[in-house]
């Protein structure tokens, strides 16, 4: 009997201390990533060659402006003042740590890093910045946030003669992976999950992942001039080219090299670099994702067609979506974006007979624990098919089916739960076809 109740105390114990722990998972403030070397702290300036006086774009602008009106298309330069990035950054805490890929000069930054009090380095300790630029802020990732190491203007030409010291990368790919390829485990994630989503669906061959310690320093083999596979191609990938594998179709490459982050997102282009200059191969400084349909419509295949159906009184039609245009998953980046599908049956007066709806995106579950459910995004080359099969008799009789696809950047839901005003649409179609019957 006594030990019964001893048993029964170490259960309400056991039990107790489990639903103690998941409360807290559940209240506790969410850091989904691990904050690693690469952008824990704002990039230092001191070092910065003596002609650049204000890091500025409109400084570098003087010798290079058609990169800097290339630039100032971009969402690069609007990587702090996006309103959707603003009303998202004040939702989640106004936390320093953004900031160091958003705004990440010292300079950009209203506070001096001088350390942190937690292990998990989310907490900074700060100190009011005396040179801090608020017109600088408002560019966003500027020039020098690429361009600036160790005291000298990173480039991949190999120039000697020019005004300012330059450093000569191998790779120009280089310069995308502060950001842009974050790795980091945790042990209460069960899926690789970096700030922002940022395109998380690469690994090295060696399955160490790019922007990792382990791969820091990767020899890239000097950078290739070769164009990206053209759209419009087979819906086969050539022998050669990076395999998708892994439970999320990652990318498996043996080098930063391998990724032609620039080969598709920096388009090459002859020009010389300051105004009457040597003619070089340069490259166009655009950046187009997701805010640009004409991208996002150059990556994405789509068809539209009938099909043999498999019962004689009824008609089938095929929608087939290919990713035959990006080497990481479309869409990519923050899990905020996905595509949408919508096949209709519409009769004479366009009233819709039927209708079916599709979503490709990244399903997570972020509480108690971050866990990535699943993926129906299209990994590169791999066609997705939906059937929409139909009675063609009946007594109402369609007219016309229609497959449209959309794009979004972000879900309705979110934004009005962070309380988001856009004023530029938020989704975008990227396909319809109307087939009358
Ligand atoms: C006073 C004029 C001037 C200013 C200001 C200037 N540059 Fe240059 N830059 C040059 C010249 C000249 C070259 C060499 C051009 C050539 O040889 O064709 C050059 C070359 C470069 C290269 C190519 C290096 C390589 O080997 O690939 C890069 C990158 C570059 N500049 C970036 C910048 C950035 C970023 C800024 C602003 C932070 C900047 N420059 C400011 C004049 C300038
Ligand atoms: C200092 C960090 C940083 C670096 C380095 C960087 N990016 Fe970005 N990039 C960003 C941020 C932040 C955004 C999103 C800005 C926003 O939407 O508010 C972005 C957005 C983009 C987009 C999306 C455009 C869209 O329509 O949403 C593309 C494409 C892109 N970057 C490509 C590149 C490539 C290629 C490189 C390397 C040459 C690179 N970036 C280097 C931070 C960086
Ligand atoms: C997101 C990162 C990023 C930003 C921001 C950026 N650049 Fe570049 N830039 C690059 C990369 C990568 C290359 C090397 C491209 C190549 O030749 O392979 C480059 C190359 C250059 C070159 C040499 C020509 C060439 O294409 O190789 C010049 C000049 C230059 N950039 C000027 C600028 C100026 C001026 C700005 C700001 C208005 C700027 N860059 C902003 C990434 C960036
Ligand atoms: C073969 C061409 C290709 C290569 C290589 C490529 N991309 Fe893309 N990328 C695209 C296309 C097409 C899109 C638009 C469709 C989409 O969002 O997936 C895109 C979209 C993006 C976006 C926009 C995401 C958003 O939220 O709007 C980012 C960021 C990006 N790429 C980064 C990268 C980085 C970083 C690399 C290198 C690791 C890279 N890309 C390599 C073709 C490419
Ligand atoms: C490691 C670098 C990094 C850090 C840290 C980071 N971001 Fe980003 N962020 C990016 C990149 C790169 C993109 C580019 C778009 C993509 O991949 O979808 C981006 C895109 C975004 C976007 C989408 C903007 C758009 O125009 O659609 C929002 C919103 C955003 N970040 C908010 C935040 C907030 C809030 C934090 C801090 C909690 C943060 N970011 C921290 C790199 C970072």
């Amino acid at each position: 009997m006594k030990s019964l109740t001893k048993r029964n105390y170490a259960i309400v114990i056991v039990i107790l201390g489990i639903t103690g722990f998941l409360i807290w998972r559940f209240i506790r403030p969410m850091n989904i990533f691990v904050v690693s070397e690469a952008f824990e702290r704002p990039i230092d300036t001191s070092g910065a060659p003596s002609m650049l006086k204000t890091l500025r774009a409109d400084e570098c602008a003087t010798c290079h402006r058609e990169f800097y009106d290339e630039w100032q298309t971009t969402i690069h330069s609007q990587a702090w003042t996006d309103p959707y990035f603003q009303v998202d950054w004040v939702f989640d805490g106004s936390q320093q740590i953004c900031k160091n890929c958003h705004i990440p000069l010292d300079r950009q930054q209203k506070y001096k890093v001088l350390g942190f009090k937690d292990k998990e380095k989310l907490e900074p300790i700060l100190e009011d910045n005396p040179d801090f630029d608020a017109k600088l802020q408002h560019e966003g990732v500027t020039c020098a946030v690429c361009h600036l190491r160790e005291g000298k203007v990173v480039g991949v030409l190999g120039i000697e003669n020019a005004p300012h010291p330059i450093k000569t990368l191998n790779d120009p790919n280089e310069m995308c992976m502060k950001c842009h390829v974050v790795g980091g485990d945790r042990w209460d994630t069960f899926f690789r999950f970096p700030p922002c989503g940022t395109v998380a669906e690469i690994q090295t061959q060696s399955g160490a992942r790019l922007g990792s310690e382990d791969s820091k320093g990767s020899k890239g083999s000097p950078s290739t001039r070769a164009e990206p596979t053209k759209p419009g191609g087979p819906s086969v990938g050539p022998k050669d080219a990076p395999s998708m594998s892994g439970r999320s179709g990652e990318i498996r490459v043996p080098n930063t090299a391998a990724l032609s982050c620039v080969e598709c997102h920096m388009p090459l282009v002859e020009r010389s670099i300051v105004a009457g200059g040597k003619v070089w191969p340069t490259r166009r400084h655009l950046w187009r994702g997701g805010h640009d349909p004409a991208m996002v419509k150059k990556g994405l295949e789509v068809r539209f067609e009938e099909t043999r159906s498999d019962s004689s009184n009824k008609r089938a039609f095929v929608l087939t979506l290919t990713n035959v245009g990006a080497a990481h998953y479309l869409p990519t980046g923050t899990p905020d974006r996905h595509l949408t599908v919508q096949l209709r049956l519409l009769d004479v007066q366009a009233n819709v007979l039927r209708a079916e709806h599709h979503t490709l995106k990244r399903t997570l579950m972020w509480r108690p624990f971050i866990v990535d459910l699943w993926d129906t995004r299209l990994p590169r080359w791999q066609p997705r098919t939906y059937i929409f099969e139909f009675s063609a008799a009946g007594k109402t009789k369609p007219a016309q089916v229609e497959a449209i696809v959309r794009y979004h950047l972000l879900d309705e839901k979110r934004r009005k739960r962070i309380g988001y005003k856009n004023k530029e649409p938020i989704a975008y179609e990227v396909f319809r076809k109307s087939i009358s019957l």
